[in-house]
């Protein structure tokens, strides 16, 4: 069990280095499976996310060395084409390797992801892609089984703009014979950096970051090495602490127009906001912040891996602010935590309702997913005396030494592992 223990009021002040980005690192390493070669990752952030991926990768075969903030993965040997119970119930990200296996084995099994903490997260349209390009699906007693004689590219329409579905159809096209197109595709930053991530290795892909991907097929890929982009979840939690300990943080190692969804709701809420050609600075004014509506949605909307944690400033602003989650139907689980610290926040449905207060209050919480977490680590870095964080082991799925990078900035946060 790991806890944080935190001091609340002291306003954050200094510089900051975002990490690399954990959902740009994730689909490049299980990338590394199409092709018999080494490719070197890096700006990779030290995550349990991250080396529960790279356990993935070793139990299929390949050899993964970590030295500093670089990975080498070497995909030339693989012995199986299935992720089990345990990997997949570890992080269900690991359900990337269901394109690239595909795409370099015509065959891959993986356990069902099933559903977690912030929603049932169904599969569905990674599949509808996979079965597009040629693959035979069979769900049964609780795994995913993939094959395909032969994949061939295939105009794909996604009902909805799912990043891991983007992401599977990508990898998996990049082998297939043909044009694959995929519609109302995701368009995050991260789809992005696997375009070219892929494109460096030899892929022929086009349009990333707008709503239509096309993929060429290629043959041969070539190792390569890349330096994924900046976390832009993990610099926008380091904004909103400045903003709620009521303090002045620059963060830098970012990439500003990936962040621009919250910088516009920091700036409504009264907030200064700097923006260079690398960094981000936001500082609190002499007032308190203002309400704010926020709606979560794909990029370029406001992130939802961003609403736990503006919610957490929300608590603390003049006036009522509507919060609607539109992407996930369970990611409002840190209200009740939030409530435990004297928010007064309404949930109807997908809706939160939030009514400022003056000041928040310690209390022992829990965090039940790595970005309520964030949330409530923001609030007890803002509340009067202490809070107890329970559930930190989901906060190291996703956050790089964030005690570290917080007592630099001058909070006052310990972590206790019993
Ligand atoms: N969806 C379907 N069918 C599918 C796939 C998705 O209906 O086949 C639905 C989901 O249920 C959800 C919506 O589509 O309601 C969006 O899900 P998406 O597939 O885009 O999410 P994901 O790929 O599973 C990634 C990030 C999440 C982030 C979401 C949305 C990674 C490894 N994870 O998940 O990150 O919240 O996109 O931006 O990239 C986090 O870092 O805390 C996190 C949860």
């Amino acid at each position: 069990m790991v806890r944080f223990f935190i001091t609340g009021g002291n306003p954050l002040r200094g510089t900051v280095r975002a990490s690399g980005s954990k959902n740009a690192t994730l689909p490049i390493l299980a990338a590394c499976l199409l092709q018999g070669a080494p490719n070197v990752i890096q700006q990779v952030p030290a995550l349990k996310d991250v080396t529960t991926m790279c356990d993935v990768l070793e139990y299929l075969g390949a050899r993964v060395n970590r030295e500093g903030d670089s990975i080498r993965v070497d995909a030339t040997h693989i012995q199986s084409l299935e992720v089990g119970e345990d990997l997949m119930r570890r992080m269900r990200a690991s359900n990337l390797v269901l394109g690239p296996l595909l795409g370099r084995f015509r065959r891959v099994r993986i356990s069902h992801p099933g559903g977690c903490n912030i929603g049932s997260r169904p599969m569905n349209l990674h599949l509808k892609g996979l079965k597009a390009l040629g693959a035979r699906i069979e769900e049964k007693f609780g795994y995913i089984t993939v094959e395909a004689g032969k994949l061939e590219g295939a105009e794909i329409h996604l009902d909805v703009p799912s990043v891991g579905a983007t992401e599977n159809i990508m990898m998996a096209a990049v082998l297939a014979r043909g044009t694959t197109i995929i519609r109302n595709a995701a368009k995050e930053p991260e789809i992005v950096d696997l375009q070219n991530f892929l494109n460096r290795m030899g892929a022929r892909i086009k349009g990333a970051g707008t709503d239509v991907i096309r993929i060429e097929g290629v043959k041969h890929l070539n190792s390569v090495e890349h330096a994924v982009i900046p976390d832009r979840i993990e610099a926008g939690t380091y904004l909103v602490a400045a903003a709620i300990t009521g303090g002045d943080v620059t963060v830098t190692n970012v990439i500003p127009e990936h962040l621009e969804p919250v910088l516009a709701k920091l700036k409504e809420m009264g907030f200064l906001v700097e923006t260079g050609d690398e960094h981000v600075r936001v500082a609190a004014q002499d007032r308190r912040p203002r309400a704010v509506d926020i709606k979560t949605l794909p990029h370029p909307g406001f992130p939802t891996d961003m609403q736990p944690q503006m919610m957490a400033l929300a608590c603390l602003a003049e006036g009522t602010s509507v919060i609607t989650e539109t992407v996930f139907e369970n990611r409002f689980k840190h209200v009740s935590e939030l409530r435990r610290m004297g928010a007064d926040i309404k949930v109807e449905g997908q809706i939160a309702i939030i009514k400022g207060v003056e000041r928040l209050t310690g209390a022992p919480v829990m965090a039940t997913d790595l970005r309520a977490g964030a949330a409530l680590v923001l609030a007890a870095l803002a509340a009067e005396n202490g809070t107890v964080v329970e559930g930190v082991e989901h906060i190291d799925r996703g956050y790089e030494k964030m005690e570290q990078k917080y007592t630099a900035l001058g909070a006052r946060i310990m972590r206790i592992s019993t």
